[in-house]
């Protein structure tokens, strides 16, 4: 089996489904230039089906964007596919990426029918798509759920008609990690043809757990993750990018590969947020604002002393300026004097020990200590030597 896994980014799709975060046509061209230079494989640009504006966005960004496999969504529905065939029409390489439930859940609820007649539909969605499309992913909703010897027999059924990627979504983000990886590793097992098809994971995130479940996906045989920048997408969210790639970059005894280029992570996660209008948490995982700051005494002084003493990543790998040290009432004498140098001045040990007390109450009154402060501190001590 290949250790590449591809990256299958839907930020202009799932992403974009979050209410308050619609982009507009100039927008999503920006945001799909900035996932070519990260490095994404697959772009998956949107809905045509689902508006006027979804559509010419396709039509679009296939004109602006050469290297990644432009993907547009569909139900199992001939006039969804007619329309992405129409906005694909100028990629350079398309997917069309169609689907249905597979939960008895949704089968019961959503389409009141059988599971025999959502996976005729299904097949016939792929080998109505296969005609106009060669790369064909189809998606088997709420696969998470779905009773497994059904979602293998529907899986198997796809693959002979013509499916080159399949997508075994944990829609409702409920699944628990060696659960999920398990169903992927029954996939494996279990389907005649799954070789001729690549599994792709696709995992929300309302228990906290999707990039856990989509690291277990590969690792158990799946060969592309469905992501987001910023881990943005329905409800909690989808699989952050950033998180799994760096999760492969880290752990190199997953032997994992993939194509982004790191540096570019924080760059395009700033556009999207301002774009989307979506702050990025302060504690989210390498783009937050405290993903490289340190603040306790401890953890500074180690970190002073050797930086993989607290960071198992290095900040430049993600684009990110430098870590920086937060001066708090929870900061020690090492970070103080750390900072001081920073603004310019010569700081002896005596130095610390004599504003340091001063500097704690100051802290518990301001929270966190700017260079203002600082500044101002040093320069009580300058002028009582002065005096
Ligand atoms: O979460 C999901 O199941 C989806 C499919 C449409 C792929 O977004
Ligand atoms: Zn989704």
């Amino acid at each position: 089996m290949s250790d590449k896994v591809h990256i299958f980014d839907t930020t202009l799709r799932d992403g974009e489904q979050v209410p308050g975060c619609q982009l507009n046509t100039k927008e999503k061209i920006e945001v799909a230039k900035a996932l070519e230079e990260l490095g994404v494989d697959i772009i998956e640009a949107g809905f045509p089906i689902s508006s006027p504006g979804d559509f010419t966005s396709i039509i679009e960004i296939s004109k602006a964007v050469s290297e990644p496999v432009i993907c547009a969504l569909t139900r199992a529905k001939k006039e969804d596919i007619d329309c992405a065939v129409e906005s694909l029409k100028y990629a350079k390489r398309k997917r069309i990426h169609t689907g249905i439930g597979a939960s008895d859940m949704h089968i019961q609820y959503k389409f009141n029918t059988s599971r025999q007649d959502v996976l005729e539909r299904g097949v016939w969605a792929v080998k109505y798509a296969k005609q106009f499309v060669e790369e064909i992913e189809f998606y088997a909703e709420d696969a998470g759920r779905a009773d497994l010897p059904f979602l293998a027999q529907m899986v198997e059924a796809v693959i002979a008609a013509g499916a080159t990627v399949v997508n075994i979504p944990d829609t409702t983000g409920y699944c628990l990690p060696w659960d999920y990886g398990a169903k992927i590793k029954y996939l494996k097992e279990n389907v005649k043809n799954i070789d001729q098809a690549i599994i792709s994971v696709h995992c929300h995130n309302d228990l906290g757990l999707a990039t856990a479940n989509s690291i277990a996906g590969v690792i158990n045989g799946a060969r592309q993750i469905e992501c987001t920048v910023n881990g943005i997408g329905e409800r909690a969210g989808n699989t952050s990018l950033e998180e799994v790639v760096m999760i492969m970059k880290s752990h190199k005894e997953l032997e994992l590969l993939n194509r982004i280029n790191t540096p570019r992570i924080y760059p395009t996660s700033r556009l999207v947020s301002r774009l989307m209008r979506m702050r990025v948490q302060p504690n989210k995982a390498i783009v937050g604002d405290n993903a490289f700051a340190h603040s306790s005494g401890i953890h500074q002084d180690g970190f002073l002393k050797h930086r993989e003493t607290y960071e198992v990543i290095d900040p430049h790998d993600v684009g990110v300026a430098d870590s920086s040290i937060v001066l708090t009432a929870r900061s020690g004498r090492a970070a103080l004097k750390h900072r001081l140098e920073n603004l310019g001045y010569f700081v002896t040990k005596e130095d610390i020990d004599e504003v340091y007390p001063d500097y704690l109450v100051m802290a518990d009154e301001l929270k966190v200590i700017q260079d203002e402060h600082l500044t101002e501190l040093f320069g009580k001590l300058e002028t009582k030597r002065e005096q």
